[in-house]
């Protein structure tokens, strides 16, 4: 499939837009500074799928999530804002995830992955 560039310049912080590369779901998500902090302050030796937040987003682009849009417990779309953790909440059988994508609470066995992408410029990702 072809490489998809969005423009990050139209995002606001803390919104979260949907884009799809290779027929997948993938969510770009805007963080505040309230949410990228509250991720990188999680013990990681806590986590399910131990991953920091500083490998989940590219260096000097930690306003930046960009995560697969599929919960990896049975493929839902998991809603954003949602949940303990103001993440995502899956509805289908309550999975949690944080602002780092990262599986928190429920019966998904993974973190949401990173899809490959690359900053074209400080306004613009190139995903695949
Ligand atoms: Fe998301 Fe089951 S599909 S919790």
């Amino acid at each position: 499939g072809a490489p998809v560039d969005v423009d990050l310049a139209p995002i606001q912080a803390g919104q979260i837009v949907k884009v799809f590369w290779r027929g997948k779901l993938i969510f770009v998500r805007h963080r505040t500074a309230d949410e990228i902090k509250s991720a990188e302050d999680v013990n990681v030796a806590t986590l399910r799928d131990p991953q920091a937040d500083s490998a989940r987003v590219k260096p000097g682009h930690a306003a930046f999530l960009i995560v697969y849009g599929n919960c990896t417990h049975l493929g839902c779309v998991p809603l954003g804002h949602e949940g303990e953790y103001k993440g995502w909440f899956c509805p289908c059988h309550g999975s949690v995830f944080d602002t780092s994508g990262r599986i928190r609470q429920g019966p998904a066995p993974t973190n949401l992955p990173i899809p490959p992408y690359s900053f074209v410029s400080d306004t613009k990702i190139r995903i695949g």
